[in-house]
Formats: structure tokens, C-alpha cells, sequence
């Protein structure tokens, strides 16, 4: 039975590939676009999806952009996928890399849940947050970007225990560094050379992704890390 899914990120990296995956399947998809013309280019690649025009850098907006969205009164899962980077040690990150990362990866995320939370009861539906092993761990250079995953996995944690009883299911993904644009802005910004073939391939992030969206109801897949196979 096709189920339908909003996915923010959706047009690149994990995200796309996720997208592709669904829409492929037979699903349903409703995308999160930062504006009308990235919302174009989404719905041209992703054919019978619908979008939600929103800006994740600013939080406040979501709730007029759902509002004035075409919704089903049922929504299976909501796949938060988008997420922005930006590294530098604690003593040179200006104030905008700490409100934008906690926006984009952590606001936006619990606010868009909050709007879209009465859909997904009524479907006794699943929340899915793509985190980070930077969610797990702190590592030097990564403070704003780490301390918003482990904000995420914080916000993942408590929604699974306050959605238990209206039949929600939660989960967390940890993955760690895969061959995406963001991973290739991430060398760019260590000031390294980029060989993709050194990281996780998205589509097996995707698979994990969906492993936990397709589990039966007797089971919930609450915490997956995905770590690069030997090499
Ligand atoms: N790549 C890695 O190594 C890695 C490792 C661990 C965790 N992750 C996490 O995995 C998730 C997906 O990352 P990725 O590697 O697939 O990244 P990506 O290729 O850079 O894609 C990020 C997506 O987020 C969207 N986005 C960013 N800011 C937005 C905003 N203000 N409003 C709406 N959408 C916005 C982008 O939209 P546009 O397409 O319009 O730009 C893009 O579709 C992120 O949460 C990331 O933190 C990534």
C-alpha cells in the first residue's frame, strides 16, 4: 500500500536519493523547498510529488508555509533530511554559524514537527530525524554543527517518549561521513582533497532510512548508526 512521506532536504545528498527511492516505489511524497523556484526543480525531478515552499533558516515561517499548504489529513512519516554545516574552532565561529546550524538542523526540524504532528497521529506515523555521528560525539572544529545533532537527538528522544501512547514511532539515524555535496563543502572547508569513494555511499544511508520507515508496527528502529564499511 503506497504511504506518504514528507522529506525536507530532498534535493541533494541522503535526501535525493531517499526521494528517488520512494517516489520509485510507488509512495507518496511531499517535499520541503526553500522557495518557489528550488520547489520547481524539486517537484520536475520527482514526479507526482507535492511541496511545502519553507525556508528552514527561519523557523518562525513553517507554520504559515504548512498552514498554507496542500496536506493529506494523513502523513506516514516525516523525514527530516536537510542540514547545513559550517566548521571552525569555538574561538573564531561568529554568532551566525551557531543561530544558522541550530536553525536549519534543530529549530526548524522541532517546529515543522509540532505542525505536522496532528497528520502523523492520525496515521500512527513515524518521525525520522537524520542526525550525525557528530550527534554522538564532539570532535575539535565541529562545536556549532555537533552541539545541534546532539540537540537533535535530545528533541528525538523526548518526542519518543511523549508520542508513545498516540502509536508515533521515532528514530534517529547517525550517520557517519558519506559521499554527499555537504561532505564534499565539508573538505572544501578542512582544506582537504576530496576522493568520494573514501565514504559511505548515500543510497546505503537511504537504505537504512527506509529500513527503520518500513518496519512493522511491532517494532520500532529507534537509534541506527550507519559507520563506513572496512576499507
Ligand atoms: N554527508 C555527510 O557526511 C553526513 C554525515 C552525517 C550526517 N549528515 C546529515 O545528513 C543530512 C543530509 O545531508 P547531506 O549530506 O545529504 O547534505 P546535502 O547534500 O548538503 O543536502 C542538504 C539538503 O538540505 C537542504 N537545506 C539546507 N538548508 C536549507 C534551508 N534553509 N531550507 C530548506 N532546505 C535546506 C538543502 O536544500 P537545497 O537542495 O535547496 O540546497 C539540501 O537539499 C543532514 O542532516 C546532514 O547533517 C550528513
Amino acid at each position: 500500500m503506497s504511504r506518504t512521506f514528507v522529506v525536507t532536504g530532498a534535493g541533494s545528498g541522503i535526501g535525493a536519493v531517499l526521494a528517488r527511492r520512494l517516489i520509485g516505489r510507488g509512495d507518496r511524497l511531499v517535499v520541503v523547498a526553500r522557495d518557489a523556484d528550488r520547489a520547481q526543480d524539486l517537484l520536475a525531478d520527482l514526479p507526482g510529488s507535492t511541496a511545502v515552499i519553507a525556508d528552514l533558516a527561519d523557523p518562525a515561517s513553517l507554520e504559515a508555509a504548512v498552514a498554507t499548504a496542500d496536506l493529506p489529513s494523513h502523513i506516514d512519516a516525516v523525514v527530516h533530511a536537510a542540514g547545513i554545516v559550517e566548521l571552525g574552532e569555538v574561538g573564531a565561529l561568529p554568532v551566525s554559524a551557531w543561530t544558522s546550524q541550530l536553525a536549519v538542523n534543530l529549530v526548524a526540524p522541532a517546529e515543522l514537527t509540532r505542525l505536522l504532528l496532528p497528520r502523523v497521529r492520525a496515521a500512527r506515523g513515524q518521525v525520522l530525524f537524520v542526525n550525525s555521528g557528530a550527534g554522538l560525539t564532539a570532535h575539535p572544529q565541529w562545536s556549532a554543527y555537533a552541539a545541534s545533532k546532539h540537540g537533535l537527538r535530545a528533541l528525538a528522544d523526548a518526542l519518543r517518549g511523549e508520542e508513545a501512547a498516540h502509536g508515533v514511532r521515532v528514530t534517529s539515524v547517525y550517520p557517519g561521513r558519506t559521499a554527499t555535496p555537504m561532505q564534499a563543502q565539508v573538505h572544501a572547508q578542512e582544506g582537504a582533497a576530496y576522493d568520494p569513494s573514501r565514504f559511505i555511499d548515500p543510497d546505503s544511508v537511504a537504505a537504512a532510512i527506509l529500513a527503520a520507515l518500513d518496519a512493522t508496527p511491532d517494532a520500532a528502529l529507534t537509534d541506527i548508526t550507519v559507520r563506513p564499511g572496512p576499507r
